[in-house]
């Protein structure tokens, strides 16, 4: 966060079939493997195009579902909301390292993209894979995840997850990899008795 490239407008990929976007694309994808990320937009590792990586990891959505579900390309993706429906929920982004948020999002959302062959593929998603796919699209246009909260005080650090505790007593749901950092932080005892 503080890098300009990462407030700048990206460009588009002028031919998503290229063997250097696809060669960009496993970069991005091997970088997400060693941070253990769910998602990467092109502009984090320094390239202002229209470029995202991701794949719903078992740490966002379960503890128990497997990691098999694909790595999926996005070049030149373009997000329209479906519905009026917002919630909000807790984010983290690999260019913020060290802190988490709480951002509204729409709920749900279609899609349009090319994959690296150049076809223009259309995608519905909602609830987690929604928020992801416009944090991800977001980091295209040169926005980051607080440049989109309405409550400040809702941004914190990974070592400090009051807010994020107190989510969780008041019985909402947070992916794994949240829920993680309460159960690591000494202070859980002022939320939960055990
Ligand atoms: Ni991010």
């Amino acid at each position: 966060m503080g890098n300009p490239i990462l407030y700048r407008v990206a460009n588009e990929v002028a031919d998503p079939a290229d063997p250097e976007i696809a060669r960009l694309a496993n970069d991005m994808k091997d970088t997400l493997l060693h941070v253990g990320g769910s998602g990467i937009a092109a502009p984090q590792v320094f390239e202002s195009l229209r470029l995202v990586v991701y794949r719903i990891s078992s740490r966002l959505i379960s503890d128990t579902a497997e990691d098999a579900n694909p790595w999926v390309v996005l070049v030149n993706p373009v997000l329209a909301p479906t519905g009026d429906t917002m919630a909000s929920g807790w984010e983290r982004c690999l260019s913020i390292p060290g802190l988490h948020g709480k951002v509204p999002r729409h709920q749900a959302l279609r899609m349009s993209y090319q994959n690296l062959d150049g076809e223009t593929v259309t995608l519905d998603a909602e609830g987690a894979l929604a928020t992801l796919l416009q944090h991800e699209c977001d980091h295209l246009d040169g926005i980051l995840y607080p440049m989109r909260m309405t409550d400040l005080a809702k941004l914190e650090f990974n070592a400090e997850p009051g807010h994020l505790a107190q989510d969780i007593v008041d019985g909402q749901k947070v992916w794994p990899v949240l829920q993680g950092l309460v159960d690591a932080w000494p202070g859980r005892g002022q939320y939960f008795d055990d």
